[in-house]
């Protein structure tokens, strides 16, 4: 018999004063008619999906918004970051012209991250801003990119620099779609689900050490509602990154996004970020902000989902220069979010270039500990 995730059933609210949203999750597609049937979102549906997503699940959609006699129409993208740019845009937004649809009409996106980011970027310049729904498929969208607001898009420069901040109107998660999402995929949610076990949750984190993978897709439903709050909490304190408090979010990203510079496509977003959250224990340890018994459970949780935590086959040179790429970095400062406990982090730790080498080569020449 085909397994259901959909074990649970809940309506996690994002406060956002009239930006507000219900992030619906363990919902079954083919019953978001009953959300997309109401008048708010206008007559006309364009679907935005990519050639991975849509074949599975382009069809439900659909079916859903006809049956609530809506117009519907999709634009299905080449899958992968590199639909993530400019002319993807242009296209979706020329199509929204060219298809009449108006302020009250909807954008709903079906797939990943890339999905989100991009579609949610076009809805919130069309008209100065039009309905953007998201049904996040992946588990890096179903915890981390659908929630929050942050949508864009890549430049030749580097990735996400031209954007906005647009809360969908609704998230709609199917835990169900996780269970067509290629394992390499899963992975990458896992990162950022430790990273949120480690920014804000001790009891995530040891919900995490518990788990064998072999039994972690019918946990995933009850860890992916942990994060949804995690996040939208973060995010309700400090929508627009004005207080300097989502920056804890960014908690192994610092070296995360240096290392993916320097190493993709060989290492992910995920795998990267893994790595970045094994150096940042490290130099959390190392400059006293927490103890070595930090750093171990760290990597110990990240080696047992099977991320990367070896730095054996990284150029420490190699990555610091793109250190300075980091958007956290200010008055010619770099500042990383590291570990104080796990569950707390302390964001604004200025740190120099030769510190950092220092640590990170000692920590590949001591790689038994
Ligand atoms: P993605 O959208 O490229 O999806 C990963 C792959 O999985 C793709 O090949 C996709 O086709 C496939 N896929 C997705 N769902 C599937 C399913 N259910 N079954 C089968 N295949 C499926 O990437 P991602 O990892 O979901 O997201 C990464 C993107 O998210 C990056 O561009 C990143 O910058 C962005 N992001 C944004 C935020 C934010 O706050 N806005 C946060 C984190 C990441
Ligand atoms: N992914 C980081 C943020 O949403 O702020």
């Amino acid at each position: 018999m085909k397994k259901n995730l959909n074990i649970l059933k809940t309506k996690t609210k994002i406060e956002l004063g009239k930006n507000s949203y219900y992030v619906f999750l363990g919902y079954l597609l083919k019953k978001i008619s009953s959300l997309l049937g109401k008048e708010k979102y206008g007559n006309k549906i364009l679907i935005l999906s990519d050639k991975n997503v849509f074949p599975i699940y382009g069809e439900t959609v659909k079916n859903a918004v006809v049956s609530k006699g809506k117009e519907v129409t999709e634009i299905i993208l080449p899958p992968g970051e590199k639909s993530k740019n400019l002319k993807r845009v242009e296209e979706i937004i020329g199509f929204c012209a060219s298809g009449k649809m108006s302020r009250d009409d909807t954008v709903l996106t079906l797939g990943g991250g890339v999905i989100s980011d991009l579609g949610g970027f076009a809805a919130s310049i069309y008209m100065r801003g039009i309905n953007f729904i998201s049904c996040p498929t992946s588990l890096l969208a179903q915890v981390d990119a659908s929630i929050g607001g942050k949508t864009g898009i890549n430049l030749p420069f580097g990735k996400n620099l031209v954007g906005s901040f647009y809360q969908p109107s609704a998230v709609y998660v199917d835990f169900n779609t996780l269970l067509t999402l290629p394992e390499r995929e899963k992975k990458q949610g896992m990162a950022e689900i430790i990273k949120y076990g480690i920014i804000k949750s001790r009891k995530l984190f040891q919900l995490l050490e518990t788990i064998e993978l072999s039994g972690l897709i019918e946990k995933l439903p009850d860890i992916i509602e942990q994060c949804v709050k995690i996040k939208g909490n973060v995010v309700e304190k400090d929508e627009r990154e004005k207080t300097g408090f989502r920056e804890i979010l960014n908690f192994g990203h610092t070296l995360g996004h240096a290392i993916e510079i320097a190493y993709s496509p060989r290492l992910n977003h995920g795998e990267s970020v893994a790595l970045g959250m094994v150096g940042e224990s490290y130099l959390g340890w190392k400059t006293g902000l927490c103890g070595k018994d930090v750093f171990k459970k760290i990597k110990a949780v990240v080696e047992q989902f099977k991320l990367p935590v070896s730095y054996r086959n990284i150029e420490i040179d190699s990555i610091l220069k793109y250190l300075w790429y980091d958007k956290k970095v200010k008055k010619n400062k770099l500042r990383f979010v590291l570990p104080e406990k796990i569950g707390t982090v302390k964001k604004g730790m200025e740190l120099n270039q030769k510190e950092i080498n220092y640590a990170l080569k000692e920590m590949v020449r001591n790689e038994r500990y």
